[in-house]
């Protein structure tokens, strides 16, 4: 049912010096960073040939990043985005699969404008995964 692997998230304690690190070290394309407000984080984009690297670094006060960090203070890989065709259908296989969908299992708007659903680490390895209808 996933695709391809649309972006892996990595949240940051500091967004300048984890952007140099994209950019200088490892010299790669970059975004300017960008304030997605209703998801509590500021993004840079890295662009990758074959998919997005997305450096998350907390914005307001309730930045649903900010206990990751608080836990992991040289940042880490937040979640990983796999693409699928269909959310909902999606969604439903998940839930059929005894997968927990998290918050009210409703589609949210993500980051790039379309919808996306997050699952639960402790169902997936251990990794907070989230769906993103392409
Ligand atoms: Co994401």
């Amino acid at each position: 049912m996933i695709g391809k692997l649309n972006h892996v998230a990595i949240a940051v304690p500091d967004l300048n010096a984890a952007t140099a690190i994209y950019r200088d070290t490892l010299g790669a394309s970059v975004s300017e960073p960008q304030d997605v407000t209703e998801h509590g984080v500021t993004v840079v984009f890295v662009n990758l040939p074959n998919t997005k690297i997305e450096l998350l670094y907390p914005l307001g006060e309730n930045s649903p990043i900010a206990a990751f960090l608080a836990k992991n203070t040289s940042g880490g890989i937040h979640h990983i985005c796999y693409e699928v065709d269909d959310i909902t259908a999606a969604r439903d296989q998940m839930i059929k699969s005894g997968a927990r969908v998290l918050g009210d299992g409703k589609p949210k708007i993500g980051a790039h404008g379309k919808p996306v659903l997050f699952l639960h680490p402790k169902d997936f390895c251990g990794t907070l995964v989230e769906l993103e209808q392409v």
